[in-house]
Order: C-alpha cells, then sequence, then structure tokens
C-alpha cells in the first residue's frame, strides 16, 4: 500500500510500433484503474534488447512510447510513468530471483518458444530469463495488481510461483500480485488471420491496427479484415473472424455482443466493417491528436522523466534492501 492505495504495476516494450492489440489489451485498462490504485508504468526498454535494436531507433521509440502513455489518458502526476533503465533495481532484483527460478518453469513459458523460433539466430540467454525480470519489475514495487492481455498470464503465473517461494524461505516479503485482464479486448487477434493475435512483430501490415494509423487506413485495413462466407453477423466460435471484430467494437464502444449482433442483424459484412473501422478510429484519434501536441513539449516531458524515475527509484530501493539483507548481503557502511 502507498497512501492507503493498492498498487499497480505494468508495462509495455518500446519495440516496433503499437497496435490497436496493445491499446485494448493493457493501455486502455491502465488509464480506467489508474484512479483507484497507485500506479506504477513503465517502458521496458531493458526488456527490448533481448532482441536485437538499433540504438537511435530504441531511444526514439522508447520516448513516443513514454509520451503515448500519457497521451492515452495517465497523468503523469498521479501515475508514475518511467523508463525501467532509469532504476537499476529491477535488473539487480531478476538477479536474485533468478537464484530462486527453475530452468523447468522457464523451459516451459511458451512466448520463449515462440521467440526462439523467430529469433534462431540470437537465442539469447536474456530470451530465455526474460519472465525473470517481468517478475522482478513487478515484485520490486510490491504490486497487488498487473493488468495485461491474455498473452502474458503465464508470465504472471511465473511471477506468483517465484513471489511465494521466496516468501516461503525468508517470510513475507513479496506482495503476491493478481493479473487483471479485461473483459473486452484481453486477446485481439489479427485482421488476416484471427487465429493469431495482433502483434507488432507481424510483416502484414494489413494484419494490424496501429496506433498512429490515420482514419483512411484503419478503415482499408478493416475493409480487407478476413471473414468467412456465412454472411451472419455472429457472436461464435466458428467464425473467429467476425467475433473478433465485434470484440473489437465492444471494447470500442462499450456494448455487449449480443447487443451487436441485434444492431447488425440482417445487415453485410462491408456495413459491419465500416462501423467497426469508425468505432476504432473514433478512439484513437483523440490520442493521436494529444500525442503529436505532447511531443513538441520537450522541457514538459523530460520534467516527468526526471521526477518519476527518481519516485520508482524511491520505492524500488525499499524493496530491494529489505531483499537484498534478508539473502544475506552485508550491509552498507555510511
Ligand atoms: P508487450 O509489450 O508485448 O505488450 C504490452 C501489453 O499489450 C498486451 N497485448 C495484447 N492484448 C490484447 N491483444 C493483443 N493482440 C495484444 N498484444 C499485446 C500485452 O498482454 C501487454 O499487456 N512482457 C511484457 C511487458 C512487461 C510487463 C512487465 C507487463 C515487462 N514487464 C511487468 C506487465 C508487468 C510484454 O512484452 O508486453
Amino acid at each position: 500500500m502507498i497512501d492507503g492505495k493498492k498498487i499497480l504495476f505494468s508495462g509495455m516494450q518500446a519495440t516496433g510500433t503499437l497496435t490497436l492489440g496493445n491499446y485494448l489489451g493493457a493501455l486502455k485498462n491502465w488509464v480506467t484503474l489508474s484512479d483507484e490504485y497507485e500506479c506504477f508504468y513503465s517502458v521496458v526498454d531493458l526488456h527490448s534488447i533481448t532482441v536485437r535494436q538499433d540504438p537511435a531507433e530504441l531511444r526514439k521509440r522508447a520516448r513516443n512510447l513514454l509520451v503515448l502513455y500519457i497521451a492515452a489518458g495517465l497523468d503523469p502526476k498521479k501515475n508514475c510513468i518511467y523508463y525501467q533503465s532509469h532504476v537499476s533495481g529491477h535488473a539487480e532484483l531478476a538477479w536474485i530471483l533468478n537464484c530462486f527460478t527453475y530452468m523447468g518453469e522457464l523451459n516451459r513459458m511458451t512466448q520463449f518458444k515462440d521467440k526462439m523460433a523467430k529469433h534462431s539466430d540470437n537465442i539469447n540467454a536474456g530470451l530465455y530469463t526474460y519472465p525473470v525480470l517481468m517478475a522482478a519489475d513487478i515484485l520490486l514495487y510490491q504490486a497487488d495488481v498487473v493488468p495485461v492481455g491474455k498473452d502474458q498470464l503465464q508470465h504472471l503465473e511465473l511471477t506468483r510461483d517465484v513471489a511465494q517461494r521466496f516468501n516461503g524461505v525468508y517470510g513475507e516479503i513479496f506482495t503476491i500480485p493478481e493479473p487483471y485482464i479485461g473483459q473486452r479486448g484481453a486477446r485481439v487477434m489479427s485482421l488476416q488471420d484471427p487465429t493469431k493475435k495482433m502483434s507488432k512483430s507481424d510483416e502484414n501490415a494489413n494484419a494490424s491496427i496501429y496506433l498512429m494509423d490515420d482514419t483512411d487506413t484503419i478503415i482499408r485495413k478493416f475493409k480487407r479484415a478476413v471473414t468467412d462466407s456465412e454472411a451472419e453477423i455472429r457472436y461464435r466460435e466458428e467464425q473467429p473472424g467476425i467475433r473478433n471484430l465485434i470484440d473489437i467494437y465492444c471494447a470500442c464502444t462499450g456494448k455487449t455482443p449480443e447487443e451487436t449482433e441485434k444492431e447488425f442483424e440482417g445487415k453485410g459484412y462491408g456495413e459491419f466493417k465500416l462501423a467497426v473501422g469508425e468505432s476504432v478510429a473514433a478512439i484513437l484519434k483523440p490520442v493521436q491528436e494529444r500525442f503529436q501536441e505532447l511531443s513538441k513539449d520537450k522541457a514538459y516531458i523530460d520534467s516527468i522523466i526526471k521526477e518519476n524515475g527518481e519516485k520508482a527509484e524511491y520505492y524500488a530501493r525499499k524493496t530491494l534492501r529489505k531483499v537484498q539483507k534478508k539473502v544475506g548481503f552485508p550491509e552498507r557502511i555510511r
């Protein structure tokens, strides 16, 4: 608890261009939860280098992502928005937790298996221990809740297991975090293959809506979305393409799948796709405009980076000191 509030931690990688999946699965929920909790929202740049990056590009993307958090509606005076690499405690705690995580556990991580297949020329140890760094991110701030999309649930489970193991040895050191999964948009699927999740790294640009896509592009991509020949707008397993579009529409409008089925009863796919595209454009446009505006204010963004980095550092140190003492590292002499 900080000032009587429960703690929330979440993060996003600054790799690739953010998609509608990132927005509906995570960022949008972050904004909803941001009043209720004491929040830490990190741009997780340490995670990004598990895959080879161009340094200038990474720096630029990380900054854009930080600005985007604010543009999406997070108030940086209330929420701690910061770069992971500015708080060395993440890496320090990750090392300690590495010694409490079994290789068998890491071998089971599906994201590692996927990334290993995709980056077969660079299967580095960081890629393998990535979930431990993620556990460190969360446990460092004693987070009660972690809002994420469904693809991160396995990592959250591991975080809980490692925290419980550590607490089992040393006493109640870490808060055991709960995942928070939004009701809609927790798994936005590719527009070109609705059996695959929408991903920043998809090579087909038509498969993903990027957060900075303009209205025409968004509508064009939805028009081309892969559906089926059933010619009925129904929310069911047998129609994964339509189901995905209904999920997106509901996440953007707040309607339920039943209401959506009724709204489009007897109507064609073309009309429905246009409505979905328009609902997405309506939700992204204000974020894009605010992003453009904020990006111009360098001094303001710099001050946020400095203040929030210091705040994160303060809370991270508190946990880290406790952990270091428990595992038996000698106290500092001041
Ligand atoms: P990342 O950067 O891949 O994704 C950021 C967030 O977006 C969600 N997401 C999706 N949600 C719904 N549908 C999709 N198609 C979709 N694609 C992505 C993700 O679930 C995530 O919530 N390892 C994390 C970053 C991280 C983190 C953390 C998250 C590092 N440390 C600590 C929470 C807590 C990742 O790579 O997310």
